[in-house]
């Protein structure tokens, strides 16, 4: 079962409301929490999820592009995240094993995220424990990029870690997700698929999900 999680990212912020409705055909909301620090850019934060959280009954799945990320996991639990994902090249080991602790006592669903950069290997240490791994196949910082197709690799090795030691962890992209490059992400092992300007650019969001699903 493939799911989709639609990134508000490219949603219209004055209009939240309405952009979360038009996508509660999807299995979860995606939200891209950026410092200007781990990635060059600042979206947005604690207030912002919030107010999702106020205006769905949605999953929340809250990818945080913040150093140290463990400072932060009680302030996003408390926004309502159902999972939250951390970047393995935002904190040292300890760090990282830190903020999985930290996720596992506030009560959320465990995630780790790699920039592209990054070897698929460097999951083995918490992959046992997870309940995701988000595979970046875009630079982390923008949406509305193109998509790397060497990240293909990447995500079958991914998968391979995934079925051998934690069938049961969900494995994500995020990145230049549309019609083309989902059968492929798809065939490499992907079972959930982030889209922002792939849906939010679509006139009618409901049927891009559904093409998304099923392309
Ligand atoms: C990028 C974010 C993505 C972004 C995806 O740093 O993590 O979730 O919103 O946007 P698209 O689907 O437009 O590439
Ligand atoms: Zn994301």
């Amino acid at each position: 079962m493939i799911q989709i999680a639609p990134s508000i990212l490219s949603a219209d912020f004055t209009r939240l409301g309405a952009d979360l409705d038009a996508i509660q055909t999807a299995d979860m909301v995606h939200l891209d929490v950026m410092d200007g620090a781990f990635v060059p850019n600042i979206s947005y934060g604690v207030p912002i999820c919030k107010a999702v959280d106020k205006n769905t009954d949605m999953f929340l799945d809250t990818h945080l592009m913040i150093e140290k990320p463990v400072r932060y996991i009680e302030s996003f639990a408390q926004t309502g995240a159902d999972q939250i994902s951390v970047h393995l090249e935002a904190d040292g080991p300890r760090g990282i094993a830190d903020a999985l602790a930290e996720m596992e006592r506030c009560g959320v669903k465990k995630a780790v995220a790699l920039r592209p950069i990054t070897s698929p290997q460097a999951i083995l240490p918490y992959v046992e424990e997870l309940d995701m791994v988000l595979v970046m196949t875009v630079e982390p910082g923008f949406g509305g990029q193109s998509f790397m197709m060497h990240q293909l690799d990447t995500i079958r090795q991914c998968r391979a870690i995934i079925d051998r030691y934690n069938p049961n962890c969900l494995l994500e992209v995020d990145g230049g997700i549309n019609l083309e490059t989902a059968p492929l992400v798809k065939e490499a092992g992907a079972n959930v698929l982030v889209a922002g300007s792939g849906i939010y650019g679509a006139q009618n969001r409901a049927a891009a999900i559904q093409a998304l699903r099923e392309a």
